[in-house]
């Protein structure tokens, strides 16, 4: 299954493609969590990322493209897309990209969450900078405060969480990509809009039971 989920910072994407690659036995490849990653490396791409990032703009397209299909070509076995692609310059290039291969995408997840909701949950969110497990302080709390259950390092606040830079990546998200769902609608690709509102299990519950008709339509 190659998927892409879509959706506001803070929407749950991170939570839900961990999910989704576990049952689907799909690679998650998150475009956030691989730049955090060359950033902490000290790579020439982390830091040609970093000023954008801290700052809610979006990471140019010609940084970002080379970056994840480079990723996507090392998944053979299928993906979930997290953050990617963000733009329709975005969108169109991984197209390209996977008509070169001979592939397409089996369906699109479209989380929809209102901008109160977000806040509370950035705030909220804690990561363990080793193996980038996400928590958040109310909603999904490790079994020791502060502490990830996976590797047992101390947890860490993402500096993009910060009040005023939520903003700017939420007026990001309104003005570059939300029109990528339009993108994908107008071509006919299966988008299904998941209620993110809920709780982090009834949410995981909806994508499941969209996902496994998706399954079995594609076989
Ligand atoms: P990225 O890391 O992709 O951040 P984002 O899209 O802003 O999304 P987040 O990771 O903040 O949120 P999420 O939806 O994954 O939510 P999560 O599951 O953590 O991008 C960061 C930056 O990198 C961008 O600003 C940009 O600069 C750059 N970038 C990345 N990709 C790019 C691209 N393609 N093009 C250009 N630039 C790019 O959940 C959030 C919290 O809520 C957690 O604490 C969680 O426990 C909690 N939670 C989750 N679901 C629920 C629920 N249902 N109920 C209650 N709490 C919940």
């Amino acid at each position: 299954m190659k998927l892409i989920l879509l959706g506001p910072p803070g929407a749950g994407k991170g939570t839900q493609c961990k999910r989704i690659a576990d049952r689907y036995e799909i690679a998650h490849l998150s475009s956030g969590d691989i730049l955090r990653a060359e950033r902490s490396a000290g790579t020439e791409l982390g830091q040609k990322a970093q000023s954008y990032m801290d700052s809610g703009r979006l990471v140019p397209d010609d940084i970002i493209i080379g970056m994840m299909i480079g990723a996507i070509k090392k998944s053979p076995g299928g993906y979930v897309l997290d953050g990617f692609p963000r733009t329709v310059v975005q969108a169109e290039e991984l197209d390209k990209a996977l008509v070169e291969a001979g592939e397409e995408i089996t369906g699109i997840v479209n989380l929809q969450v209102s901008n109160e909701e977000i806040s509370g949950r950035l705030t909220g969110r804690r990561s363990c900078p080793q193996c980038g497990a996400v928590y958040h302080i109310e909603n999904l709390k490790p079994r020791v405060d502060g502490i990830c259950d996976m590797d047992g390092q101390a947890l860490v606040q993402r500096t993009d969480d910060a009040p005023e830079v939520v903003a700017d990546r939420l007026k990001a998200y309104h003005e570059q990509t939300t029109a990528v769902v339009g993108y994908y609608e107008g071509r006919g690709k299966t988008v299904i809009d998941i209620d993110a509102a809920g709780g982090i299990e009834e949410v995981t519950a909806s994508i499941f039971s969209n996902l496994d008709v998706l399954c079995g339509q594609v076989g």
